[in-house]
Order: C-alpha cells, then sequence, then structure tokens
C-alpha cells in the first residue's frame, strides 16, 4: 500500500478547487483500505474518504489521510446486485438496465462513485438511492470494524444520510434490491414528452435514455466544465408558509414533500437575476442557476463570496436559508 504525503487534490474533486491532502491512497481491495485505515488509526490521523470527487467542495487543505475507494466488483443475485464503493455510478445504470433489471434508469448519468452513492442519498426524476437500497457495507474508522447496514439504519432523507452527519464510517459496498418488472417512475413531464416525441415505449432503456438527454441538456458534464451538479438543496417549507409565499410569488415552483412543499431553489435563484452572475473564476451557471462553474483557477476565496451574495440575495427576497447540498471538507468549515 502505497501512501503519499503532501498530495493535490486539485485534479480529484470536480470543482476543480485546489488544496492538498497531508497524506494520500488509493485502495483498490478492502484489506488494503483496512491497512490504510490502520496506519491512520496509528498516527491518530483524520480519514476522509473520497470517491470521483463530484459531489464535494474543498474549502482548504486537508489534515490527515484521504483515501479514494477504487475497490471494483459488480455481482448479481437473481435480482439483487452487490456493488463495490469504487465502481463508477453511471457504468452501474448501463450496466443493469442493460441486462433487463429496473429500478436505476432514473439515476443515469448521476457523475460519481457506488458508494458515495448512499451518502448523499443521491436522487433525481422521482427516484432517490434509497428506493432500491437493500443494505450497505462499511469500515468503522476509530474500531476497523465491518458492519453491514440496513437500509433503516442508514437514516436516509432528502439528499442526507447517517453517513453525511457521521464520517467514522467508510462505505465499501452497497447492495440495490432490483426488479425483473417494470415499476417505471415517469412522473417528471420531460420524460413523457421525450417518450412520446421519439415514439419510444416504456422501457428501462429508453427511461435512462430520456433521462441522460434531459440531463445532459440540463446541467453541464462535470469533467468537462467543472462543477458539483446542484450546489444548493431545494428547500422545504411547511405548507402554510410556502402558501403564503406563493401569494406573493404566484409563479414560485413548489411540489408536494414530506414535510411541506418543496421549492425550487434553482428558480429562487433565477428570480434573483443570477445565471451568469460571477465572483472571479467562479460564476452561476447559464444553463442551470442551481449549479455553479469554476472556469478555470478559481479560488475558494471567490467560491464562498459567490455563495455568500446567492444566499443573501434569496434570504432578503424570500426569507429562504439556502443550504448548501455537497459536503464541505474541512468539517467545520
Ligand atoms: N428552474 C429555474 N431556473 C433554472 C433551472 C430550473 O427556474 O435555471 C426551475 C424550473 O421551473 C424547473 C425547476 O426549477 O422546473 C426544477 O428544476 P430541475 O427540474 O432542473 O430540478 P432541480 O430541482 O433544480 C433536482 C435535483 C437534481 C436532479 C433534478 C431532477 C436537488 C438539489 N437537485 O434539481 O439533482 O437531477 O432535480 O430530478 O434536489 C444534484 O443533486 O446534483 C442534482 C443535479
Amino acid at each position: 500500500m502505497n501512501i503519499h504525503q503532501n498530495v493535490s487534490l486539485a485534479d480529484k474533486n470536480t470543482l476543480r478547487l485546489d488544496a492538498r491532502a497531508e497524506w494520500y491512497c488509493e485502495a483498490f481491495t478492502v484489506e488494503a483500505l483496512l491497512e490504510a485505515a490502520e496506519f491512520a488509526l496509528n498516527r491518530k490521523l483524520k480519514v476522509i474518504s473520497l470517491g470521483e470527487g463530484s459531489n464535494i467542495v474543498l474549502a482548504g487543505n486537508l489534515a490527515g489521510l484521504v483515501i479514494k475507494n477504487r475497490i471494483p466488483g459488480v455481482n448479481r443475485d437473481a435480482e439483487v446486485v452487490h456493488v463495490a464503493g469504487g465502481e463508477n455510478w453511471h457504468s452501474l445504470v448501463r450496466s443493469t438496465v442493460s441486462s433487463g433489471l429496473f429500478g436505476l434508469e432514473n439515476l443515469a448519468l448521476i457523475p460519481g462513485t457506488v458508494g458515495a452513492a448512499p451518502v448523499q442519498n443521491i436522487g433525481a426524476y422521482g427516484v432517490e438511492l434509497g428506493d432500491t437500497l437493500l443494505s450497505l457495507k462499511a469500515i468503522h474508522l476509530p474500531t476497523l470494524e465491518q458492519k453491514t447496514f440496513s437500509k433503516a439504519e442508514c437514516e436516509l432523507a432528502y439528499r442526507d444520510s447517517l453517513f453525511k452527519r457521521n464520517d467514522e464510517w467508510l462505505i465499501t459496498h452497497v447492495s440495490l434490491a432490483l426488479s425483473k418488472v417494470s415499476e417505471c417512475v415517469t412522473t417528471y413531464p420531460g420524460i413523457v414528452s421525450y417518450l412520446k416525441e421519439h415514439r419510444l415505449g416504456i422501457s428501462g432503456e429508453s427511461i435512462a435514455k430520456a433521462v441522460t438527454h434531459i440531463r445532459a441538456g440540463k446541467l453541464p458534464d462535470p469533467l468537462r466544465i467543472p462543477n458539483v451538479g446542484s450546489f444548493f438543496k431545494n428547500p422545504v417549507l411547511e405548507t402554510e408558509r410556502a402558501e403564503a409565499l406563493a401569494k406573493v410569488f404566484p409563479d414560485l415552483v413548489q411540489h408536494e414533500a414530506t414535510g411541506g412543499k418543496k421549492l425550487s431553489a434553482a428558480w429562487l435563484i433565477d428570480q434573483m437575476g443570477l445565471k451568469g452572475f460571477r465572483v472571479g473564476q467562479f460564476v452561476v451557471s447559464n444553463q442551470h442557476a442551481l449549479v455553479i462553474i469554476n472556469e478555470g483557477g478559481g479560488t475558494q476565496g471567490e467560491l464562498f463570496e459567490l455563495v455568500g451574495v446567492v444566499k443573501q440575495k434569496v434570504k432578503y427576497t424570500f426569507g429562504i436559508d439556502l443550504e448548501i447540498e455537497p459536503r464541505i471538507y474541512p468539517d467545520g468549515f
């Protein structure tokens, strides 16, 4: 196991923020991961686990050991797939869809690894990881214990889980309960109109195709244009408060959600005329108001200044505190 010191993470996060890891390694097996975790334990180093870096904001240099989970492997057992954390999420969607298993088609083209998917409980087009998650395996970093978590134990919520709040666990494997029977979710109007326009029936393949088309049209590809997808969560307001707001802003975009109404953060930001708003090299995407882009060499200072302006304007006009969606490192920043 090669563990390196003082490693740049600039090419290991899709926002391309420049930050360094005190220690860094890549683990291709559970044994290597345990070895690295033990290295950290012996030196009292904090461990930060990394996938493809597509949903993190590096606010500064990271003290401790950054472990990139690169464990490969997909095993199918009837309708259940057991997947190692280092696998690419979209490749998994493609392979399950083409082998006739339903459940992941709406989650096509989401960047990142399988191991990172439960942390945020990734979701899109009416489906969340939690809809198919059966269980997952994780290593408890302070004790090196390996534990299987049931779905309930993962405490999944909208873009949230136990693992987002508690970084003592490093996810090594994920098991998903898929289905050979079509239970496709086509509630999102864009999917229906794509299928109609292309005269496609409802199948895993056609929905994945529709979602890929919609995403590619709306969201800049993080591998070409540095970004982390949605930068803010969609705020959930108590129904009464949302209704009062809708009286003042009749076009307010809102949907039913657990605990009230989910508003569109993109709409709120767009109303502020912030598309194209820039601080240094960071800019609010002209394509989608919820996406912040690094045009090259942008600094943490520029990013957080821009984020501050967006939050302040939305708060001032709508009284809503936007919450940042990706994980911010170092903790407590
Ligand atoms: N809208 C605007 N301006 C824009 C973009 C959108 O006003 O520039 C309004 C439109 O009215 C649109 C509404 O916002 O109907 C919602 O936009 P969209 O369908 O793009 O979805 P979203 O709420 O912005 C969420 C997820 C996405 C996911 C899509 C599709 C969050 C924070 N984001 O975005 O997830 O792909 O729904 O289900 O929940 C991500 O998490 O990184 C992500 C991309």
